[in-house]
């Protein structure tokens, strides 16, 4: 592609966006022309201090420096009102959104064992609630509009889990069949939602990224797909991709091809055959649930 992707007249906001991958965002967005609502609400990493609106002002300052347009909000994504708050800062000040990347969030990891119910619920708040509150707030505008590109940002935890991280995949995976839905919803009125799990250097990750790592995982890298499924060129849509320091793939959900039996197998029957049911070597990867359900329906001869 060689025109350069544009987005004058474009209002985007990104949540979280005071520092590592939603920073990276919103400047690149602001570069390439967009009118950047900056979102965050200050706080340290495990979401527990907050109310310092310098990060979210810095960041503003930084984008105006560069002759960028871009105005702070400093709302919470995790209650409805901080979400409507957030929207009505793009409305009041720009008059539209276009695009919305959901980025915030927070980490309060521990084994299962040792997890407390406040940081269960705290995690599952930030990441999927507030990823849900914000899209809620932008839905009308952009069904108005009938014009709308959201970018949800899941996670490898969330995707395929990790230790200590039952909290954050639990919220991560949530986000994932949310927008799967939000895209099938969202796609006749050309609202295209995809999702991001990025790796990238921030705050996140400094203590458990080799110094070697940190410096090769720009959010840069991230920030350049986000750009891409942000735009109006891009016609995606409910697809999933990792991406990080280089690295760029799409993630699938698929099904083995399974077998199909004519009467209720015991227990013994399907234990012997549990290869075949579970072999990957051919398989389907349905779009939404209804095209599967016709898939299997198919197989069984209904
Ligand atoms: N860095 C990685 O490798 C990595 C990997 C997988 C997923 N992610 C996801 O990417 C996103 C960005 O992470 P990051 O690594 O840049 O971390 P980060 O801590 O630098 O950025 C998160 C930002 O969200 C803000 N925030 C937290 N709670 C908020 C709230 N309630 N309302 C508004 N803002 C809030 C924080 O102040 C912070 O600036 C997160 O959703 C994270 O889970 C990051």
């Amino acid at each position: 592609m060689s025109e350069k992707l544009s987005f004058q007249d474009r209002v985007a906001i990104v949540t979280g966006a005071g520092g590592g991958l939603g920073r990276s965002h919103a400047l690149l967005l602001a570069q390439r022309g967009a009118k950047v609502v900056v979102n965050d609400l200050g706080g340290d990493r495990a979401g527990r201090s907050g109310g310092s609106a310098s990060m979210a002002d810095a960041v503003v300052e930084e984008i105006r420096n560069l002759g960028g347009t871009a105005v702070a909000d400093h709302h919470s994504v995790d209650t409805v009102e901080g979400a409507e708050g957030i929207v009505a800062t793009a409305i009041d000040t720009f008059g539209r959104v276009d695009v919305l990347v959901n980025n915030a969030g927070i980490l309060r990891d521990a084994s299962f064992a040792k997890m407390a119910p406040e940081d269960f619920r705290s995690v599952l708040r930030v990441h999927l609630e507030g990823t849900v509150n914000v899209s809620r707030a932008v839905w009308p505008h952009m069904r108005a509009a009938g014009y709308g590109r959201i970018i949800n940002t899941t996670s490898g935890a969330g995707l395929y889990g990790n230790f200590g991280q039952t909290n954050y995949s639990a919220a991560k995976a949530g986000i994932v069949g949310f927008s799967r839905t939000l895209a099938v919803e969202g796609a006749p009125k050309n609202i295209l939602v995809n999702v991001i799990a990025p790796l990238a250097a921030s705050r996140l990750t400094e203590d458990v990224m080799s110094e070697e790592l940190f410096k090769k995982f720009e959010p840069e890298y991230v920030s350049a797909l986000v750009a891409f499924l942000a735009n109006e060129v891009c016609t995606l849509h409910g697809q999933i991709f990792e991406l990080g320091g280089g690295y760029y793939a799409r993630v699938a959900l698929i099904e083995s091809e399974g077998i199909v039996v004519d009467s209720i197998p015991s227990p013994e029957e399907l234990a012997d055959r549990i290869d075949e049911i579970s072999d990957i070597s051919t398989f389907l990867e349905p779009a939404r649930a209804d095209v599967l359900l016709a898939k299997v329906n198919q197989k069984l001869g209904l």
